[in-house]
């Protein structure tokens, strides 16, 4: 045993000897509030972990929740180095990094490295927010509430409660914000006050062919080798509080921030993952189960599948439309798949007779409670409401996507607040050229052009025969098909020519109203949202007041059981370890992907797997420095991505993975498809949530990019 260790301490990445465990002990599940952790600490200590719950999140000292930061609004980063430096996903700096690119800086293909300070680029509109602290308010926030007040009264007195409580929470500090969040569906509340930046610059991105290595081809999937990290830093004013971008500022300076961990990574080993999952249902009756996987997933795939293939086929053409629809594309692309292997899961595991078994036997415990009525009061407000749902996501998926209607939309709004100016000419507010610069730079006509006449002949299939809009009507009968129609409409908007629209005065207000484009979304969205908005809203009310009272049916049918929130975009601890899994009959996965990987995969023939010939030649000639270690087959490599069994999700992208030390040893970026699910329902059998190792970003920092003074500001620890 004592060789054994040595091993491992040389950096053996998965020794020979380890048996591979297929199924963790016990079922990781979970998404725990930090304040709350304590509860969870003496499982998380017999599972591994090395510290108290006073070193997780704690209002007395610095903790490790003051290195954890909301990262825009729907990702996570960690902070690295006591002068602000901030990691996060390629893919949630995606945007950012987009923005600064063009043809002749194109920062997306060929990466982006701030060699000093000056270099750093600003971001306008992104923010990180840091947690000061979350309070329990449930008492106030129900003040003034009754029994036999309706769902819209209760949430008129709890928004002026909540109110009160921000005004006091956030009275007198510099960037302060803060939300009051409803868990258990309303059973309890809490109080988030955040302290919130705003200069935030870019530092570092590795090209795409390492950040998005495998593009949307390996995304969600399992071996990868995704090198998903960006860099930024936080500014602050000379007191170190949050300040609107400023050449004066400064580095912001961390109460805390991740000490790096080099040891590595191996199978069973306890990882930890702080960050802020967006949004998961795991206490749902089956009728919704079965909506989600049967019907919805299923209708939206579809589309997407339709749009996804008309898109791919004009980037593929040109490196200008690859550039105008990366971002695009990679967010119709992700939903798609992961709506894939949620609805697959959901088969597999039978979720609808698992819930329909757990409702009746419920059911049955709550006769003569107040539970009594609760799965069928659900189960006839869901048939209500599926025909108004499918409606409005089938609205959403097909007319709501066309580019030149939504922004003709929008453009349309602005016209609402035009004004004179000081020599009585007529102008539109000055966002509008914003607005046209943000559009046209991203748009291809033809693109959008054939994804309305693909998208608009589904939604003709898919709504024949249940609520139509009237306008869709009008407009087959007038045109006569499809794609008669989108000649017209694309050949007579003025929103395909930006000259045009950039010289709109107010006084053509009345020209864009009648322009197609503005008609079109004009003729949708007064169908959704006279017919179809508000019989879902009313039934959504109904349905939420109904599931609080499920929620707690459900505590105390089984008072054994752990209950945690469902996730929605606040500060979460999950907890598992390394390990890998079986997809299917006859194959088993290892939990560590290496750099022989990418080299397998390489392929200058394919966009996304063209890696720079920087990397082809540090391979040839194994020059791994620091980073190398010995794979089960004893040959030099470096490490790259590894799987684990934290229950993590959307807006869990970027957080940091720690070990039983409260080191950092990864950067959390995807699950596996197999088990997107875990949104809904957990099976430890394939939900496995996807990490980068930290070796490979400092590998990729020092040797790749050629940015190692970086490394000189963090805390490496061996
Ligand atoms: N699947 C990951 C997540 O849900 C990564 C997304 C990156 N986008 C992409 N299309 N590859 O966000
Ligand atoms: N990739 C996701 C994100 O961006 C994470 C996940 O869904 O597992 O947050």
């Amino acid at each position: 045993m004592g060789k054994f260790r040595s091993v491992l301490a040389a950096g053996m990445l998965l020794p020979a000897l380890f048996v591979f465990t297929q199924k963790p002990a016990s079922a990781d599940e979970g998404m725990w509030l930090p304040s709350l952790i304590g509860e969870r600490i003496d499982d998380m200590q017999e599972k591994g972990f090395r510290l108290g719950a006073e070193d997780i999140y704690s209002i007395n000292q610095a903790s490790l929740k003051d290195a954890v930061v909301l990262f825009g609004r729907g990702c996570t980063g960690e902070i690295i180095s006591p002068e602000g430096l901030l990691l996060t996903n390629h893919h949630c700096g995606y945007a950012q990094i987009q923005k600064h690119s063009s043809v002749e800086h194109d920062y997306l293909r060929d990466g982006f490295w701030a060699m000093t300070r000056d270099e750093e680029l600003p971001n306008e509109g992104l923010t990180v927010s840091f947690l000061e602290r979350m309070d329990d308010v449930t008492g106030r926030i129900l003040e003034g509430c009754t029994q036999s007040m309706t769902e819209r009264q209760r949430d008129s007195v709890i928004k002026a409660n909540s109110e009160i409580i921000i005004g006091e929470a956030t009275a007198g500090g510099k960037g302060l914000r803060a939300t009051v969040e409803a868990m258990y569906y309303g059973n309890q509340y809490f109080l988030f006050l955040y302290r919130e930046y705003s200069d935030i610059r870019l530092v570092g991105a590795p090209p795409s062919s390492i950040g998005k290595f495998g593009g949307d081809t390996d995304n969600w999937i399992w071996p990868r080798h995704t090198g998903d990290f960006s860099i930024f830093r936080i500014y602050a004013d000379k007191e170190n509080n949050p300040a609107p971008y400023s050449p004066d500022n400064v580095p912001y300076s961390p109460r805390k921030f991740f000490r790096i961990s080099l040891d590595g990574v191996h199978d069973g080993d306890f990882t930890f993952i702080y960050g802020f999952p967006g949004s998961t249902r795991e206490y749902i009756m089956s009728e919704e189960v079965r909506y989600i996987s049967e019907i919805s997933d299923p209708m939206k795939i579809a589309l997407r599948t339709q749009r996804l293939g008309i898109q791919k086929k004009y980037m593929d053409m040109s490196q200008d439309i690859r550039i105008r629809y990366s971002s695009k594309n990679a967010n119709v692309a992700n939903a798609w798949k992961k709506w894939q292997g949620e609805s697959g899961g959901i088969r597999r595991l039978g979720t609808v007779r698992a819930k329909q078994e757990y409702e009746r036997r419920f059911s049955e415990w709550a006769e003569g409670t107040e539970y009594e009525n609760v799965i069928s009061s659900l189960d006839s407000l869901y048939g209500e409401l599926e025909p108004y749902k499918y409606a409005s996501e089938c609205y959403a998926e097909s007319t709501g996507t066309v580019e030149l209607c939504n922004f003709a939309w929008k453009i349309a709004g602005m016209a609402a607040s035009a004004y004179e100016d000081t020599s009585g000419k007529s102008q539109f507010p000055a966002e509008l050229a914003k607005a046209a610069r943000d559009f046209y730079q991203d748009y291809y006509l033809p693109v959008d052009r054939e994804s309305f006449v693909s998208v608009m002949n589904s939604f003709a299939r898919d709504m024949d025969g249940k609520s139509e809009p009237e306008y869709f009507r009008e407009c087959i009968a007038r045109y006569g098909s499809v794609e008669n129609w989108a000649d017209s409409l694309f050949h007579n908007s003025i929103f395909t020519d930006s000259t045009t629209v950039l010289s709109l005065e107010a006084a053509d207000t009345a020209v864009v109203r009648k322009d197609p484009a503005f008609a079109f979304a004009a003729g949708f969205r007064k169908w959704h949202d006279s017919e179809i908005l508000p019989a879902c809203r009313r039934l959504d009310g109904e349905i939420r007041l109904m599931y609080r009272k499920y929620m707690r049916g459900q505590m105390e049918f089984e008072p054994e059981r752990d209950f945690y929130p469902d996730a929605n975009l606040t500060l979460r601890v999950a907890y598992g370890k390394v390990c890998g899994y079986s997809p299917a009959n006859g194959i088993l996965y290892e939990p560590v992907s290496t750099l022989e990987g990418i080299m397998e995969k390489d392929n200058p023939e394919i966009y996304d797997y063209n890696i720079p010939q920087r990397l082809r030649d540090i391979h040839a000639g194994k020059d791994y420095g620091r980073w190398a270690v010995t794979d089960a087959n004893g040959n030099s490599t470096v490490p790259v991505c590894f799987l684990a069994t934290n229950h993590t999700s959307g807006g869990n992208s970027g957080s940091p993975v720690i070990n039983a030390d409260g080191n950092l040893i990864g950067i959390n970026f995807d699950r596996v498809w197999e088990g997107t699910m875990s949104d809904i329902v957990f099976d430890p059998d394939y939900c496995r949530n996807i990490s980068l190792d930290i070796r490979y970003v400092l590998f990729i920092i020092d040797k790749v990019a050629g940015a190692g003074h970086l490394l000189d500001e963090m805390v490496l620890v061996e």
